[in-house]
């Protein structure tokens, strides 16, 4: 099964692309579902769907077409399936702590929770060989960020953290109950996160795995905007995903726009510019601005169309790890993917939080990952393909 991953800043278009690149792939054969990730769903949206028929549905995957599905996680679904004993301990937690049942219920749903429940779709999905094709519609940059490096967390805690606290918990149980009214978690708490965790086996190496998982950050032509897809690009670099294509969307046609509309064709012409320094090597896509919203079949047909052109959307653009951070023994050490390259034309400096590099006449834009910022780029020198750059030297 192939994943795609679409992530973005809020309202940029990833349900709309996600979506349009569903209807595209299922149109060529592939057996696809969409999930989307973003608890503010729009994914049905985007179909022109009935809510209602969404809400009967209860979370579970429903066709939209030949070959196509779309999902959209329900939270109080999911934490009856999966998190019975987490969630009512942390609701008791929380009553006991003076909070009113009904909104202790509510806050008991906690950050990751539902990253966690669509894990454990993309795994179920992955082990099943459930579709050919699994288009994540992600939630905003910040959420995608903690959906992706949960796993890791995960695995930190249950083999850092986990035995140790079941084994204290055990312990204290007995005696605490004659000191405090807050109540410690039942065994069957532990057992309820180890069987979670258990599901969640594997996951990582499906996403972090370039074969079968690429990113696709979907980018506008604004200031704001392209920085923060820059960050993302990163982010999931550091997490070691591999980004196959950024897409840039609501790029406004060649005809001559007039009034104000013609100022943002110009700077739009600029940052069109800026995203190749800030993305090269990774394909850019683009999509025009529709003069209506995309709602419905037929639009998300014209969509996909549009971005794809006679390309297959499953296919992988790009496969090299752009960028790749590591911090051993105290070098930190950025990788950076350089094809075609010779050490004399290359030219680094280092402003605040970014790194630039200037090739001839191309230059890259990266966003360091926060340890590195406060360091001093040391060493650089062209292994094979890659530009490897020791940094060093807190200058503050
Ligand atoms: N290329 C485009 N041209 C015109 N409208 C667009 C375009 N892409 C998206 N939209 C509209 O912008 C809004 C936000 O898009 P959406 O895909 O929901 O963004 P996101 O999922 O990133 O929040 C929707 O109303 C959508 O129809
Ligand atoms: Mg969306």
């Amino acid at each position: 099964m192939r994943i795609l991953l679409y992530a973005g800043k809020g309202g940029v278009g990833k349900t709309s692309v996600a979506a349009a690149t569903g209807v595209l792939a299922a149109r060529r054969g592939l057996n696809t579902l969409v999930m989307s990730l973003d608890p503010a769903h729009s994914l049905s949206d985007a179909f022109d769907l009935d809510r209602t028929l969404m809400d009967k549905n209860h979370g579970a995957p429903i066709g939209v077409g030949e070959r196509l599905f779309i999902q959209e996680l329900d939270i109080y679904e999911e934490i009856s399936r999966y998190w019975g004993e987490v969630h009512k301990y942390i609701s008791v937690l929380l009553s006991a702590s003076g909070i009113e049942d009904v909104l202790a219920e509510e806050l008991a749903i906690v950050p990751g929770m539902e990253e966690i429940a669509a894990l454990l779709y993309v795994n179920q999905y992955a082990k099943e060989n459930a579709y050919d094709l699994l288009i994540l519609d992600c939630a905003p940059t910040a959420e995608s960020i903690r959906f992706i490096s949960l796993p890791k967390t995960l695995e930190w805690y249950m083999k850092k953290i986990f035995r140790v606290e079941r084994k204290l918990i055990g312990y204290m149980r007995p005696v605490a109950k004659r000191f405090s009214d807050v109540p410690l978690p039942e065994d069957e708490y532990f057992a309820s996160i180890e069987r979670l965790s258990q599901r969640l086996q594997g996951v990582d190496r499906l996403l972090t795995d370039p074969e079968t998982t690429s990113v696709r950050l979907v980018t506008n032509l604004e200031k704001m905007v392209l920085r923060e897809t820059q960050r993302a690009f990163m982010f999931f670099s550091l997490h070691e995903l591999s980004i196959d294509a950024v897409v840039i969307n609501r790029v406004f046609p060649d005809e001559a726009q007039v009034g104000f509309m013609e100022s943002r064709q110009k700077s739009q012409k600029a940052y069109i510019d800026l995203a190749k320094t800030y993305f090269h090597p990774v394909p850019l896509f683009e999509v025009p601005f529709y003069s209506s919203e995309i709602l419905g079949h037929d639009a998300l047909t014209d969509l996909g169309d549009q971005l794809f052109k006679d390309r297959n959307p499953a296919d992988i653009f790009y496969t090299n790890r752009t960028c790749e951070f590591s911090a051993t023994n105290g070098t930190h050490r950025a990788k950076i993917h350089l094809p075609f390259t010779q050490k004399a034309e290359v030219d680094l400096s280092k402003v605040g939080e970014e790194l630039i590099i200037r090739v001839g006449n191309i230059k890259r834009n990266i966003i360091l990952p926060r340890s590195f910022v406060p360091l001093e780029t040391e060493k650089a020198r062209l292994i094979g393909d890659y530009l490897v750059i020791d940094f060093g030297g807190n200058h503050e």
